[in-house]
């Protein structure tokens, strides 16, 4: 079944709970897409875990088409929501709306997302008014990550709480489908739930979220230098493929690989003229 911004809303109506995860390419969103996942999140996050950054900041418009192009032509059935990368939508109302239309436009998104609470309300309200669905992002907002001194848990005091709930009501007033909760207390993340008719994600906080997300690097224990206490690790591919790699320059190297079952065969009397 087709998963939309319906899909979503009705998920929160039903108590059902919603699976995210994140993707960057075509084959990787064909595999999420038949095991049955609700969304992708196409995130800016791709900076990190596919080309080698220390934060999301550097990241472009053309990375972000160039990667949201790739998953939704691997995703049929599944919500493509394409991440709007920092300085995408901060500068201006004008800017979003056109950035947020070149990611529906040429990178085939069914719906963008963005970072932030109250300040970014007028950019979600001029987008979901020229009918791009906006999925907001508040709590740990990675791209404020210079703000606040490093990559750290929200929401912790009262003030900081108040902060989240603050701006988690804002985007859903502005018009936002749904809404990220990143990295903050379980307890705040289910007061928050309550508090919003539209479904929250939650990635780091907790489990009465209305779904969760995960980077798929992640959770496929591909990064092996720094795993989050949030993590969950159901598989641990990295070092599947670390022992692949081995096994495989060793073949090579010794004249294993390829065998006969890996070549071609012709009929080769015609050989013998070319010497
Ligand atoms: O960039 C990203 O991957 C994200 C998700 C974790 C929500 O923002």
């Amino acid at each position: 079944m087709k998963n939309t911004v319906l899909t979503f809303r009705q998920a929160k109506e039903k108590k059902e709970k919603l699976a995210v995860l994140t993707a960057y390419d075509y084959s990787m969103a064909g595999l999420m897409d038949e095991a049955g996942i609700n969304g992708i999140i196409v995130g800016d996050s791709v900076g990190m875990v596919c080309l080698g950054y220390k934060d999301t900041l550097s990241v472009t418009m053309e990375d972000m088409i160039h990667h949201t192009r790739a998953v939704a032509r691997g995703a049929s059935n599944t919500l493509v929501i394409g991440d709007m990368p920092f300085m995408s939508f901060q500068t201006s109302v004008r800017d979003a709306l056109v950035n947020a239309g070149r990611l529906m436009k040429e990178g085939n998104a069914q719906a963008v997302k963005i970072e932030g609470g109250r300040e970014v309300c007028p950019q979600i309200r001029a987008i979901v008014r020229s009918s791009i669905p906006v999925m907001g992002h508040v709590g740990l907002t990675p791209q404020s990550v210079r703000s606040y001194g490093g990559f750290k848990v929200q929401g912790k005091d009262e003030a900081g709480a108040r902060k989240v709930l603050d701006a988690a009501k804002a985007v859903e007033e502005a018009g936002a489908f749904a809404v990220v909760l990143e990295c903050i207390p379980a307890g705040l993340a289910e007061l928050v739930t309550r508090s919003l008719s539209i479904p929250t994600i939650g990635i780091g906080a907790g489990n009465a979220c209305d779904g969760q997300v995960l980077v798929y690097h992640d959770m496929l224990g591909m990064l092996t230098d720094f795993s989050p206490k949030f993590v969950k690790h159901y598989a641990e591919i990295g070092a599947q493929m670390r022992t692949a790699f081995t096994q495989y320059i060793s073949e090579v190297r010794e004249g294993v690989f390829p065998a006969a079952e890996h070549s071609f065969d012709a009929a080769d009397d015609f050989l013998k003229k070319l010497y």
